[in-house]
């Protein structure tokens, strides 16, 4: 038998001071947690959620999402559906999202009735662009340089200010490269402004200057209801066509740029006052800069690693932050790679099953479309000594 368990290294964790202990408010195993969205964020939370003994509601479109398919309770209407949102807000003991764009006033209104973590105002700065990045800078934190842009014409002075290459983004809505065109010398911004799609839906576009990064990588950070914030290690994320294809942990970085990593983490988690977790994107510059890139408070694709290599996952953590329960520890008991299974390449799922390094998860998707997150594999390192 081993003694107790080593607690993670302190940068990793930030402990609850006496007075934000006696905060907290904790919900026991048994209760329920209402979970707007359907995909596989809210089903991989809602597993989590039943190990530890509590019921999930879900809010989405239809009993096929991935979500809908583990969850002990449904609900099936649009996020505008007023009657339909009070009567879950209602049935639920505590409310969070696995989808960005709910409207933040669906969320206000819910809020009036039951806990969401993380909170309306938390939503509204990260689906925003602008505000997101804004709310870095307003930290100190450095982002790429980056202007507003709210028509064509306007493009031409923002590229004029910024410079090329840059990249013009919409600033509500995006997601998987979704809403973004490359901006060179020589580019129509006539024609990138329609491509993009920005418009007063969107509420416009950003343009950014291109950060020429050496790698790409993330930390996840739970935050609870008394202040305590533990942060998963810094990893490496490698896109193909702008969607996530493997995050690799740990990142190979300098142990000084892992720490501005974290330390970057632990700020945007506590200025923006989450409670849950936040899933913050940077680039490493050759020169070792670490830019924020965006930032979600809600699981992410590059914490799926942590479900099968640390003590306790970003799902557990999500759900330990939301009840008031203590956080788990976030270290890693093994080095990981977790590989993204998009579109066919979820064909190959029975040479993974045979593969005794790689732990298989499926979302449950009856229909595979190209660019269309199937499930993920976790390849395991050996035992770390720690
Ligand atoms: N300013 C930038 N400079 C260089 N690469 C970028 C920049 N913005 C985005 N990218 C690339 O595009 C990917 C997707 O962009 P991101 O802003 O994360 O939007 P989303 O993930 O919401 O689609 C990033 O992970 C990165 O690879
Ligand atoms: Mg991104």
């Amino acid at each position: 038998m081993r003694g107790a368990l080593p607690r993670p290294m302190l940068w990793q964790m930030r402990p609850a001071t006496t007075s934000e202990q006696m905060s907290g408010r904790t919900l026991p195993p048994g209760a329920t947690i209402g979970i707007l969205g359907g995909g596989q964020l809210g089903r991989m939370t809602a597993l989590a959620a039943a190990n530890l003994g509590y019921r999930c509601h879900i809010y989405c479109q239809s009993a096929d999402e991935p979500a809908a398919q583990v969850a002990a309770q449904t609900t099936f209407a649009a996020f505008d559906d007023t009657d339909a949102i009070d009567a879950f807000a209602a049935s639920v003991d505590v409310a969070t999202l696995e989808f960005e764009n709910v409207p933040i006033t669906t969320l206000e209104r819910i809020a009036g009735l039951t806990p969401v973590y993380p909170a309306p105002a938390v939503q509204a700065v990260a689906q925003n662009r602008l505000s997101e990045k804004g709310f870095a800078n307003s930290l100190g934190i450095a982002t790429a340089p980056f202007r507003a842009v709210t028509s064509a014409e306007d493009l031409k002075r923002a590229v004029a200010e910024i410079g090329t290459p840059s990249v013009l983004k919409t600033v509500r809505m995006g997601y998987d490269g979704k809403g973004q065109v490359a901006v060179k010398a020589d580019t129509d911004l006539t024609a990138a402004w329609a491509e993009s799609g920005a418009g007063p839906a969107t509420e416009g576009g950003i343009l950014e200057g291109f950060v020429d990064f050496s790698c790409e990588i993330s930390v996840i950070v739970a935050r609870g209801t008394n202040g305590e914030a533990a942060a998963f290690i810094p990893v490496e994320n490698r896109h193909t066509h702008h969607i996530l294809d493997e995050t690799i942990a740990p990142a190979d970085i300098k142990p000084e740029t892992a720490a501005t990593a974290n330390d970057i983490a632990i700020r945007l988690i506590e200025g923006l006052d989450v409670v849950g977790l936040l899933a913050i994107e940077m680039f490493v510059t050759s020169d070792g800069d670490v830019l924020v890139n965006e930032v979600a408070p809600r699981p992410h694709n590059s914490g799926h690693w942590t479900m099968d290599a640390c003590r306790s996952g970003q799902f557990e953590q999500l759900v330990r932050t939301i009840c008031g329960l203590p956080l788990g520890d976030p270290s890693r008991r093994c080095d990981a790679v977790m590989k993204n299974l998009i579109g066919d390449d979820v064909d190959d799922w029975p040479k993974h099953l045979n593969d005794p390094t790689a732990k298989l998860h499926l979302y449950g998707k009856a229909e595979t479309r190209p660019g269309r997150k199937m499930g993920h594999v976790n390849f395991l390192g050996k035992p770390n000594e720690n």
